[in-house]
């Protein structure tokens, strides 16, 4: 949500940023904006609503900078405008700041400054910062001193970057609940808010903490606590490949995503699986078979896909292990004070590492003496860092807004802890073989679903007309069936509804018309026959059916098919959900929708 580049070197500054902010895009894109200083004590800004390319297309011929800022907004304090975008300044034009996170104390902060002189341009929470650093920044004084001296001030979340007309060998940074990542270059640095925008220019990189600052020089760097301590920080090496930042010829990132799953999900397996004792090896959970024992309930918080999946994950860990298993958004968690208790585990779940009311949730629980395990896409992100263990995806970058590969590593990385906790519970060895056998074979079965794109494409062009959707399944289905309907909506825009299949007649049966066509999830399990039964009422009422499973319902029962391979039980829902993808995939493409970035979304949602 939001993205922030920063550049200081040799090259010009504009190239860097604009280039990176590109890349940055998919993290917020309703206004875009960059400030250079040249060596000459000036600040030039140029800022636009609309996308990185309008940006681009705005930036006049000579904005050129030996330093520079840039910014990839999704709004949350004003709308979408010029005057909204950042960077922002202060009243004389020397100091520029970009911001991704909230100032909880904007309003009381604006109005001191207000009294004080300075005059507002915005609507934005970020524009308090510039002029509060301004503020400060009096004759003489280091930027990062003011800076410093500033953010006392500031109650809220940022990840900051600053650049001072006057001062244009540095830009000053600062983290607090919002990454910001430095770049070591040769004789140049340079500053994002995610990896995305660097891995182009280098590998080495410094992850601040929060409460941290950095002074970034073309020479090098230097880290400091917000009193002005001296901190060292080692750089790591970003090991996600450049290609994955890019889309590799498929039309969109969702595309690449949703064809990338067989080698995600290899990854996602790889050296966790114990033939020999029909077990998962879970290295980073820091629990031993004792304390996972005495376990007797398991929460799962997420938000979004990422709370469907934790919904999959629990009826997983439910099944292998017979341990109470429940999943709820992270988001609603946070604000009912909830019971925390010892003997129950907590999971959280995100892609991101972000989320804001995951990370929300889980340092609730930590306050509360709950232990939380992390399932997480980026590593070191601030959720994996705030969880007492965990087990990380290996899924590769997620770059399209909606999820489609993490929600799947996500799923086996449950059935994973689910066969690991079953198996030191009372799951036999051979449920276990079993379920290695069946997640061994899931990367050629996902591979095998996607062959059959075409047919898939042809259908969701058919669907896509419709005014609304809904989709049923049946216990195992009922997840499936809601990230299916999450997934139409996010990226079709198309309304979609899920419910269990059971519910329909205690209500949703009053809608179905020819108007309104069920996606109905019938895997050939126990329940094959009540999910039949259930599409023989939406016929009787001329509702269209299509059908995803393992065997063609008959045509009375199902207008169209999707049939998927075989695998256990537990596992079906996985190959379920990727019809589904595809699904919501091509409909959105048909009503030649914005797939990577729909409207009013952004990836990673850093705010409350
Ligand atoms: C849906 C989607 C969102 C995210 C949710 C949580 O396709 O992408 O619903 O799943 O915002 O994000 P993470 O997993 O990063 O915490």
């Amino acid at each position: 949500m939001c993205g922030i580049v920063a550049y200081i070197g040799p090259k010009d500054a504009t190239t860097f940023l604009l280039e990176g902010l590109q890349r940055l895009e998919y993290r917020g894109y309703d206004s875009a904006g960059i400030a250079v200083a040249g060596k000459g004590g000036t600040l030039k800004v140029c800022k636009v609503k609309g996308r990185v390319a309008d940006l681009a297309a705005a930036v006049p011929p000579r904005f050129k900078g030996v330093t520079g800022i840039g910014h990839t907004r999704w709004a949350t304090h004003g709308e979408p405008s010029d005057a909204n975008a950042h960077p922002h300044t202060d009243n004389t034009g020397r100091i520029a700041v970009v911001h991704n996170g909230i100032i909880e104390n904007a309003d009381e902060l604006r109005a001191r400054l207000l009294a004080d002189g300075a005059v507002f341009t915005s609507e934005t929470d970020t524009e308090v910062l510039g002029h509060l650093i301004a503020a400060h920044a009096v004759e003489g004084t280091e930027l990062e001193d003011a800076v410093r001296a500033a953010l006392a001030h500031v109650v809220g979340t940022y990840g900051i970057a600053v650049l001072d007309a006057t001062q244009p060998d540095r830009i000053v940074v600062a983290r607090n609940g919002s990454p910001i990542v430095l770049g070591i270059g040769e004789k140049e640095m340079f500053v994002a808010s995610d990896v995305a925008a660097l891995v182009r220019y280098t590998r080495q990189v410094v992850h601040l903490e929060d409460g941290e600052l950095a002074t970034v020089r073309a020479d090098g760097f230097r880290t400091f606590t917000e009193d002005a301590r001296t901190v060292t920080r080692q750089p790591s090496t970003v090991d996600w490949e450049i290609a994955s930042y890019d889309t590799a010829g498929y039309e969109h990132f969702l595309l690449k995503e949703i064809h990338e799953q067989p080698s995600a999900v290899e990854r996602t397996l790889s050296g966790r699986l114990d033939e020999r004792f029909a077990t998962a090896h879970l290295g980073g959970l820091n629990l031993d078979a004792r304390e996972l024992r005495e376990i007797r309930r398991v929460k799962i918080l997420g938000c979004g896909s990422a709370y469907y999946a934790g919904e999959m994950g629990a009826q997983l860990i439910e099944e292998l292990a017979r341990i109470p298993a429940h999943s709820e958004p992270a988001s609603e968690f946070r604000y009912r004070n909830p019971v925390i208790e010892a003997d129950t585990l907590y999971v959280a779940v995100s892609q991101s590492g972000e989320t804001y009311d995951t990370l929300a949730a889980v340092q609730e629980i930590k306050r509360k003496g709950g232990r939380v395990l992390g399932v997480v896409n980026t590593v070191g992100s601030a959720i994996a860092r705030e969880c007492d263990g965990g087990i990380y995806l290996h899924a590769g970058p997620e770059i399209s807004v909606a999820s489609t590969k993490a929600f799947t590593s996500t799923v086996i990385a449950f059935a994973l802890l689910a066969l690991h906790f079953g198996r030191i519970h009372d799951l036999s060895p051979a449920d276990g073989r079993r379920i290695v056998a069946g997640l061994k074979a899931l990367p050629g079965q996902i591979r095998e679903i996607l062959a059959g794109e075409e047919e898939i494409a042809k259908l969701a062009a058919e669907y896509a007309g419709s005014a609304g959707m809904m989709f049923i399944g049946r216990v195992r289905g009922y997840p499936v069936a809601r990230e299916g309907a999450q997934k139409l909506k996010e990226i079709s825009y198309v309304h979609a509804e899920a419910y269990p299949a059971s519910e329909l007649k205690h209500g949703p049966l009053a809608l179905i018309s020819p108007e309104l066509p069920t996606v109905a999830l019938v895997p050939d399990d126990e329940l094959l026959d009540k999910n039949l039964t259930t599409l023989g009422e939406i016929k009787a009422r001329s509702g269209r059916v299509l059908a995803i499973g393992h065997r063609a319902p008959e045509a009375k029962l199902a207008d169209h098919s999707i049939l998927i391979p075989k695998s256990e039980p537990e596992l079906d829902p996985l190959l379920l959900n990727i019809p589904l993808q595809l699904l919501a995939y091509h409909a959105a493409v048909a009503l030649e929708r914005d797939v990577d970035k729909p409207r009013n979304l952004a990836k990673s949602v850093t705010v409350e």
